[in-house]
């Protein structure tokens, strides 16, 4: 994207922020739970679980696991605990809790979407907001996990939180994280979306491509140590990417259709609802029809320090 074009994006991010922010200050059109969904672009409706679930068995195909840190032989110990942070519906926990039976399993998140009572015995849902600091004593879990939290924190309080889940991990015990990262080699019309969204994110200070610092974050902590990753790539649609790339391509959809993500990205990319459904469409179409990007989903794990 050319330096002018970028310049008049950020502008207009710098106006928008100024704007949303006063109509927040002059008006009261919103509850306390809007509000506090709009700290973030993915809200827990019945849409948005159907996508989390989608993005759970999509990274189990690509990882062929839903874990990569080594802690498949510890996972037979009965007092062996794991802690799922944003845990959403809970469905990364419950099939863990399915097919390993022995260790307990806490799970914690903003919004009570997880099930109440319908669920195995050893396994606890909680609600909690980790930047206000997680209700547990320090060293109280063996492996910590955290998934698809890119659009959800600022830079600094990815640092805060990174600090939160070492805090309540046990000596010696694993933090393992699950980003997806936005593809850069796209075609001018998902350009567009992407730009828009990276320059929005940037005006609430999130990083929206968060893997790399992740690592940079726990490889210059000394509080943890044998930092690693994996990456897993998917292409976007199914031309390139088979059924795997359509899979995808329904999370991509939930990611940028659902409320309230278009109402924000209409305002700032200047497009009504309409024209922006359509805009969508047009870059669903130049996926399809040969300009598929190329996902990277990026799984980071280290050990706490003894
Ligand atoms: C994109 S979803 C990911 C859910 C799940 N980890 C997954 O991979 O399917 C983000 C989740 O983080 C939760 N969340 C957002 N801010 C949070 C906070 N400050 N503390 C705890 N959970 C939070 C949201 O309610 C939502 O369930």
């Amino acid at each position: 994207m050319g330096n002018s074009l970028f310049s008049t994006l950020n502008n207009k991010a710098r106006k928008f922020k100024k704007s949303s922010s006063s109509k927040s200050k002059d008006h009261h059109y919103t509850r306390p739970n809007e509000q506090q969904q709009l700290q973030y672009y993915l809200p827990n409706n019945v849409k948005d679980t159907d996508i989390m679930v989608i993005n759970h068995f999509l990274s189990r195909y690509l990882f062929q696991s839903i874990f990569s840190a080594p802690i498949q032989d510890k996972l037979s110990r009965e007092d062996y605990k794991i802690l799922d942070v944003g845990c959403g519906p809970g469905t990364w926990l419950l099939e863990l809790a399915t097919v390993n039976k022995s260790p307990k399993y806490y799970g914690i998140d903003l919004f009570p979407i997880y099930p109440s009572e319908i669920k195995p015995d050893n396994v606890e849902f909680r609600q909690g907001d980790v930047l206000k600091g997680l209700p547990y004593s320090d060293n109280t879990f063996d492996y910590v996990h955290q998934g698809n939290m890119l659009s959800v924190f600022t830079f600094e309080e990815w640092h805060s939180v990174i600090q939160e889940l070492i805090r309540v991990c046990k000596p010696g015990g694993y933090i393992e994280f699950t980003e997806p990262e936005l593809a850069t080699n796209t075609g001018p019309i998902l350009t567009r979306f992407y730009d828009a969204l990276i320059i929005l994110s940037e005006s609430r200070n999130v990083k929206i491509r968060i893997s790399k610092d992740i690592i940079k974050i726990l490889e210059l902590s000394s509080s943890v140590k044998n930092v690693d990753y994996k990456i897993s790539t998917v292409s976007l649609g199914t031309k390139r990417g088979g059924n795997a790339g359509q899979a995808y391509m329904e999370v991509h959809d939930g990611y940028f259709l659902n409320d309230p993500m278009p109402e924000t990205m209409c305002k700032f990319m200047g497009l009504s609802q309409e024209d922006y459904k359509n805009l969508f469409d047009d870059a669903k179409n130049e996926v399809e029809n040969g300009v598929g990007p190329d996902c990277d989903i990026y799984r980071i794990w280290c050990q706490k320090a003894e």
